[in-house]
């Protein structure tokens, strides 16, 4: 699966660098061309010389070795890399990438690379939490880095929590997926809502929602890049348009519903992702409304319920996903919307958490359908997306075989 990739390992000094040589053989085993990059605390805790057996290259670690640099310099290194994989990835090394450091190899390499790069984050649960790790890390998935993981439980100094990292098995798979992903999805329509929606008051006010906008416009590049046709109705948002997406700019709830209703039995998979308003204003005012009273009232209106009218087509009607961001009874809730709306599946985040869900660029789901629920652990939004997008073509197929 991974035929002539050229796969550059970076090994950051915490105890998960035991796995490497692990990690290192089943990349070779996929056919993987694999090289090794150590920083000196790496070097205590593993061999140069064990990474040099299984992945079958010389190890680098010196940015101002004159005999590395002859043999392969740091920006050669840097170009021949089709991937790079830091695992694993202490809260220093995080650190250091995050501002852009490049004081040894690895970060020199990190910088002068065009090739993608995922971080496997691994260190004590209370460094994972720390803000500025939190902070560092949502800084460099806001460059596009991939996170993957890290996994949650029993660590090496005994403590419980996430900070564990992402076993060399789901290592590999992930960067199989990475590279196997173009063109799965070929053949498949999908349409998705994304961001909020606007409703005027008058002519500089309006009532509208928490949403960046950032999950839909994953999930729709995401599809895109595997091959789907994309089409993605977006509210007011700050993104640029995915490449290969055809792009729909609406303002209001009524705009999306009536840009939806024209595309959705054309369709086969519907995922709202938009926030939309629930209400609108009654009578939107020409003029700046003045203000004089001490109290005023806006008549609103229900809006449309977009995803349930969609999941409510009685002729023709695609796979319906809902989103649902809630603060507290987060299944409980889900549920509920999931049978009140009549959708196929419902991806539910708990918004109350830091860090996740409105604005950010990582995010965690609960996943519910008719038979079956899954939990999606934290990551960046791109990653996310392709994990749900498994599940949801899944349970369409799933669906459709009955
Ligand atoms: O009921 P609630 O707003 O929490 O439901 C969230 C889900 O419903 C999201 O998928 C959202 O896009 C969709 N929705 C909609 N039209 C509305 C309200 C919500 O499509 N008017």
């Amino acid at each position: 699966m991974l035929s002539g990739k050229h796969i550059l390992i970076g090994v950051s000094g915490g105890i998960a660098a035991y796995k490497c040589p692990e990690l290192v053989r089943r990349l070779k085993q996929q056919g993987a061309d694999v090289r090794v990059i150590m920083t000196d605390a790496a070097k205590t805790f593993i061999t140069p010389l064990s990474l040099q057996a299984v992945s079958g290259n010389p190890v680098s670690n010196s940015l101002l070795d004159p005999n590395a640099e002859a043999a392969m310099g740091h920006i050669e290194l840097a170009k021949w890399a089709d991937f790079i994989l830091l695992a694993p990835a202490t809260a220093d090394l995080i650190a250091r990438l995050a501002i852009g450091m490049a004081n040894d190899l690895l970060t020199a390499i990190c910088l002068a690379t065009s090739a993608p790069i995922a971080i496997a984050p691994a260190m004590n649960q209370q460094m994972y939490r720390a803000q500025s790790t939190q902070h560092n890390l949502h800084r460099l998935s806001s460059y596009n880095w991939l996170i993957w993981g890290p996994d949650y439980g029993e660590q090496a100094c005994g403590d419980v929590g996430p900070g564990r990292m992402m076993s060399p098995e789901e290592l590999s798979n992930k960067l199989v997926n990475y590279f196997s992903y173009p063109g799965d999805l070929e053949g498949v329509n999908l349409l998705l809502t994304a961001g909020p929606t606007v409703e005027a008051i008058d002519p500089v006010r309006f009532i509208s929602n928490h949403s960046s906008g950032k999950m839909g416009f994953a999930i729709a590049q995401v599809a895109a890049s595997r091959g789907a046709s994309v089409t993605l109705i977006s509210g007011p948002v700050n993104l640029p348009t995915p490449e290969k997406v055809r792009r729909i700019n609406v303002t209001t709830a009524l705009e999306m519903h009536d840009t939806v209703m024209q595309y959705a039995d054309k369709v086969d998979i519907f995922v709202a992702c938009a926030a939309v308003s629930d209400y609108r204003v009654a009578n939107i005012a020409d003029e700046k409304l003045k203000k004089h009273d001490k109290h005023m009232t806006i008549e609103l209106i229900r809006n449309p319920d977009i995803v349930a009218d969609v999941a409510a087509m009685s002729t023709y009607r695609p796979f319906v996903v809902g989103f649902a961001a809630e603060t507290q009874n987060v299944k409980e809730y889900a549920l509920e919307k999931l049978n009140k709306k009549n959708l196929d599946m419902i991806c539910a985040n708990d918004v109350s958490q830091p860090g996740r869900g409105f604005n950010s660029d990582m995010n965690a789901l609960n996943l519910f359908w008719r038979s079956g629920e899954l939990t999606l652990a934290l990551s960046d939004k791109f990653s996310l997306s392709q994990t749900l997008l498994d599940k949801i073509i899944e349970c369409y197929n799933e669906k459709n075989r009955r």
